[in-house]
């Protein structure tokens, strides 16, 4: 070959700075972004997640502090978690009028109006078991649990919040809570549904922040098998059937696949969890400074994107958005 005649010269258009962002073909916005917050029962409480370095335990009357963060950085949607003081077998707090989430809810929509309020509905941080539902001879029941969750989505909507999220993987969550907010005439609530939710290893750190882990077995008879991703598409599927408006893979750098096959097999949108493990991995080696953080986050959520979800659920939300206007 002549090089004199070399057609094809892809380094061209990497050339400068302008001409790489002209080419860009994945690019983060803050909108694309919801911010996971942890509320615990109490007073004046901003308590380190030892797993989590720069994450918190917030208790409501400290949440001003974190929903301003939030709202500079031009974040517009979080997702709560409840940790209640006193659990029990069934979960009460997760649909208790006065419980930590609903009054977490309830300040969050007085103090920022327009933050979009997105509530994980699930019963492992509420139960003195640590499972996502009620037990019966050690095997979590599936109708019986239905709905308990119902009521914690339909009490979460009537504390405010805008959407709501089932975490806890039992067969007909979307189409109860559906139900639910539909005799309530919560006709206008959307769903997002935890549609792929794998039985992860990734979040362990979680389960140090919300204190939810399992006192006894594990969550394999109810959460997906990482090997598998037809199931996750069947999964996705039933969900949308059942009338879920946003669907969800987790965890998100394990299942780029399933992300990317959920893409192209559905037009709703498609959220994915960026989940503890994968967060507190990275500030781990970047405290030993082993690796370069903003560089290892930016690369990472991107190919979350770039994989094919929507919306990214990460606790590096406001760092990234803070970065992206720098
Ligand atoms: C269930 C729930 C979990 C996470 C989100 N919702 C924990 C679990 O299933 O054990 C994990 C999130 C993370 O690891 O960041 N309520």
């Amino acid at each position: 070959m002549n090089l004199n005649q070399l057609l094809h010269r892809p380094r061209r258009l990497r050339h400068s700075n302008a001409l790489r962002n002209l080419v860009q073909e994945t690019r983060l916005h803050p909108h694309d972004f919801i911010y996971p917050i942890f509320i615990v029962e109490g007073q004046n409480l901003k308590q380190p997640i030892v797993s989590m370095p720069e994450q918190f335990r917030w208790s409501v009357d400290r949440l001003p502090e974190i929903l301003d963060q939030v709202v500079q950085a031009d974040i517009q949607a979080v997702l709560l978690f409840g940790i209640p003081e006193v659990k029990d077998a069934v979960g009460t707090q997760a649909y208790a009028e006065t419980g930590i989430i609903q009054q977490a809810i309830r300040a969050i929509k007085k103090k920022s109006p327009n933050l979009l309020v997105v509530g994980d509905v699930c019963l492992c941080e509420y139960t003195d078991h640590g499972h996502c539902g009620v037990l019966e001879n050690g095997d979590v029941v599936n109708d019986a649990t239905l709905e308990l969750l119902t009521k914690s989505a339909v009490s979460q909507v009537l504390a405010g919040a805008d959407v709501v999220a089932p975490s806890a993987m039992m067969d007909g969550q979307v189409a109860a809570i559906r139900a639910g907010l539909d005799v309530q005439e919560l006709k206008h609530i959307p769903i997002m549904g935890y549609s792929a939710k794998y039985a992860s290893a990734f979040y362990g750190p979680f389960r140090e922040a919300a204190e939810s882990a399992p006192q006894q077995g594990n969550r394999a008879g109810y959460q997906m098998d990482p090997p598998n991703i037809r199931e996750a598409i069947r999964e996705i599927e039933l969900d949308l059937n059942e009338g879920a408006d946003m669907i969800m893979v987790k965890p998100a750098l394990s299942y780029l696949d399933v992300i990317q096959q959920a893409r192209q097999t559905f037009n709703a949108p498609l959220a994915a969890y960026n989940v503890s493990g994968e967060y507190s991995m990275i500030k781990a080696a970047s405290q030993q400074g082993w690796i370069d953080e903003q560089r290892i986050v930016m690369e990472t959520l991107t190919s979350i994107k770039r994989a094919g979800a929507d919306i990214l659920i990460s606790y590096f939300a406001l760092d990234v958005a803070n970065w992206l206007r720098a």
